[in-house]
């Protein structure tokens, strides 16, 4: 099986090998040198951009000056020369409810990440039109859009709407945010490609798909393949690689749990802790069971006095993660699969040739 014969992404993105593997923009977590290892193995990475673009510049900045100093010795710049690839291999993640369009922009001018993601819009396809045809139109570079999201009405709506490059299909099992109401993968992205099929005879735009949520390793993603996906977006795996921005509490714990379905919840309890109101009345997250989970669903405490709990856990440092701890930890239901920390570039390598094993070998169909 050719990969690239099936969508563009090995011509958009020229130093990627098929299957696309992403590492996801995670908000505090997804920082250049995250982005720039997972690209530098061949894969994308995405920078956090999240709603506040505070940090964004010096984020850029580090990507540019990482990318810069390692592909110089690679094949991938030799084949490349600067002057000819003046796009920076990694993209940018923005959560559009709250991120600043005028903020971005001269930032994604500036720097040309290679691709701009989109999720969790105030309100729907609508919110995102002003941002895909402006950075379309002013940025002096062919940049792709991808837009994230969580069920077939979206997906569809974005598609008419929007024409993105690439679609991110999220099912529930994802850590971090997403809708409270959604399928798994399996179910979410058969669907989402048969309404992209159907529509064809109506000359609609088919933009190349890449699964997200519960994929933490080969056989997440040859699963993907097989569902139809182009290329797979993992979040909670590269929480366990040295290059995510991430307290030893934290990645402690994603190595300890087990079991996601059970050991995960999705909630909004995550976000008011930690005072945070802006995301869209249909989005919760998912993340690690814990006290400021269990407190107010036991009725325990208030929300207020939970949020307190919640600042005084802070200043127990990485003592302040696990079950019987308060501090936020999302993580999609793959997180009891992973079992070591990686460098990010491995998890690349290892995850792509992990999935060509089954799509690959003649044991796969002599099984069938
Ligand atoms: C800790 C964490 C933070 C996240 N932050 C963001 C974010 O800032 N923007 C975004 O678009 N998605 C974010 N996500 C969701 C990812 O884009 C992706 O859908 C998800 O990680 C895929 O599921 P997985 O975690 O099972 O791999 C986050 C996920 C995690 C685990």
């Amino acid at each position: 099986m050719t990969f690239s014969s099936l969508s563009h992404v090995k011509l958009d993105y020229p130093w990627t090998a098929a299957p696309l593997i992403v590492s996801a923009p995670m908000l505090n977590i997804a920082t250049a040198n995250l982005a720039a290892a997972v690209s530098l193995a061949g894969g994308l990475g995405f920078i956090a951009g999240g709603y506040d673009l505070s940090h964004l510049e010096k984020e850029l900045v580090d990507a540019r000056r990482l990318i810069n100093e390692v592909t110089f010795k690679t094949s991938y710049r030799q084949q490349n020369p600067p002057q000819e690839s003046p796009v920076l291999p990694v993209g940018v993640g923005f959560l559009n409810w709250g991120a600043s369009l005028e903020t971005a922009l001269p930032l994604i001018k500036t720097y040309r990440p290679c691709a701009i993601w989109l999720f969790a819009p105030k309100t729907g396809a609508d919110d995102l039109l002003p941002w895909v045809q402006r950075i379309r139109s002013e940025s002096p570079y062919n940049v792709k859009i991808w837009v994230q999201l969580c069920c077939v009405v979206d997906a569809m709506e974005c598609v008419q709407k929007l024409q993105p490059d690439v679609l991110v299909v999220q099912g529930c099992d994802a850590g971090g945010h997403g809708y409270a109401r959604s399928a798994s993968v399996i179910t979410l992205l058969p669907e989402i490609v048969d309404q992209l099929d159907l529509s064809r005879p109506h000359k609609l735009h088919r933009p190349s798909i890449v699964a997200a949520g519960g994929i933490v390793d080969g056989r997440g993603v040859a699963a993907a393949v097989t569902l139809g996906a182009d290329g797979c977006a993992m979040g909670t795996r590269f929480l366990a690689s040295p290059e995510a921005q991430i307290s030893k509490g934290y990645q402690k714990e994603i190595l300890r749990a087990s079991d996601g379905g059970v050991s995960t919840v999705r909630s909004t309890v995550y976000d008011k802790v930690r005072g945070i109101y802006g995301w869209p009345g249909r989005f919760d997250g998912r993340g690690l069971i814990n006290r400021s989970y269990e407190d107010i669903l036991n009725k325990v405490v208030t929300e207020d006095e939970n949020r307190h709990l919640y600042e005084r856990e802070k200043l127990k440092g990485d003592h302040g993660w696990g079950s019987q701890g308060r501090m936020t930890t999302y993580a999609g239901t793959g997180v009891g699969l992973i079992r070591e920390v990686l460098p990010a570039g491995q998890i690349v390598t290892k995850t792509r040739q992990d999935a060509m094993k089954p799509l690959q070998q003649p044991s796969f169909t002599a099984r069938l």
